[in-house]
């Protein structure tokens, strides 16, 4: 039967860069239904909530999702949208891979690095969240659970066999949160002992940062915790050209959502300037993770070929084009 996918064209930038992404995966032969849902602040006009019940209903029966990123208003009442649906549909693992193409503004060539980030605990769970009356304090509680960071922590393993990789680096910061990134590294040590095959490192969080900038190319696979690896995977796409560069794929037991790391960049949005590569390799990540690596692979190979070759490539890689004129060199490459 032929798979069907919903798709969130999001806000901002959402609705250009996920448009180029479905053009390229049509193109490339792909022969998918597509089902459009909204959320976001889109949703909240047309609706009047941030994530309709609809909406929900379609990524829990497609089980795989193509979104673009969504605005979430500032203010109280509003949780996360992402958040939400992380933790609603149990998305544990958030895989984040940068790769450095030529033809980018780049300072390192060969970078070949993804984070896995636990995707549903940590500082992001949202538990405790508490200001005192008179605004005065405020606090917020970070959960971590063995059966989560075993997980997790396995899952980077398994990614990490899977894909013929040498060494998976467990980040964290058990130095000072004794308890929480403590228990994570405790159970990330257990699990490394039934991988003899893959070098397993640890690295302190702020030592990461700046061994990021130094000797990217001692890394390889990164697992960690919510927080940690939301910042150090923004770092990542730093490596490789910035957040157009760098897609990423929250996946669950039953259900997967594609995205790209970076937000709506309302900076830019409307004006044709959006790199869409970053939704276009989440859509790549799509295929992989239906099975279909060689359309992966073609894609990839045609942004590949117009970004090093500098063929109508966007302002934020050092090119002059807009985000139409890019898409048009793919799909002309495909
Ligand atoms: P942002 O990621 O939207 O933008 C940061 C900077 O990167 C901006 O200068 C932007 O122009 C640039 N940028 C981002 N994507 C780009 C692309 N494809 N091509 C070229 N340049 C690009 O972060 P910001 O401004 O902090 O957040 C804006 C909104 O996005 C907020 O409402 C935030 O909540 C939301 N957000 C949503 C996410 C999601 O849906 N997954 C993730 C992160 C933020
Ligand atoms: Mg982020």
């Amino acid at each position: 039967t032929q798979q069907r996918i919903t798709v969130i064209r999001g806000d901002g930038i959402g609705p250009d860069i996920v448009d180029a992404a479905i053009q390229i995966l049509e193109k490339a032969g792909c022969d998918f239904a597509y089902d459009y849902a909204d959320a976001g602040l889109v949703a909240l006009e047309k609706h009047g909530e941030l994530l309709p019940q609809q909406t929900l209903d379609l990524i829990a029966s497609n089980k795989v999702t193509l979104k673009g990123p969504l605005t979430t208003p500032v203010g109280e009442g509003f949780t996360s949208i992402n958040v939400s649906l992380r933790k609603k549909f149990q998305l544990y693992a958030n895989v984040r891979p940068v790769l450095s193409f030529k033809g980018t503004k780049a300072r390192y060539e060969n970078i070949d690095i993804i984070t896995v980030r636990e995707n549903t605990e940590g500082m992001y769970s949202g538990l405790g969240q508490v200001v005192s009356a008179d605004g005065s304090e405020a606090e917020a509680m970070s959960k971590i659970t063995r059966e989560g960071a075993e997980r997790i922590v396995t899952f980077a393993y398994e990614l990490a066999v899977r894909e013929g990789r040498k060494k998976v680096t467990a980040v964290h910061k058990a130095n000072i949160l004794k308890s929480t990134s403590g228990l994570f590294l405790k159970v990330a040590r257990e699990v490394a002992q039934r991988y003899p095959q893959i070098e397993s490192t640890e690295m302190i969080v702020d030592n990461c940062c700046m061994q990021l900038v130094m000797n990217p190319h001692q890394f390889d696979v990164i697992v960690t915790t919510n927080l940690f690896g939301d910042i150090l995977s923004d770092l990542c796409a730093g490596l490789v050209g910035g957040l157009g560069m760098a897609p990423g794929a929250n996946i669950g037991k039953d259900c997967a959502i594609f995205e790209a790391v970076h937000g709506s960049a309302p900076d830019i949005a409307g004006k044709n300037l959006a790199n869409p590569t970053s939704v276009i390799l989440a859509s790549i990540q799509m295929l992989e993770y239906l099975g279909m690596a060689d359309k992966a692979e073609r894609i990839r190979a045609a942004i590949k070929e117009v970004i090093e070759s500098g063929d109508r490539t966007t302002r934020d890689l050092g090119g002059s084009h807009g985000t139409t004129d890019f898409t048009q060199a793919v799909l002309e490459r495909l």
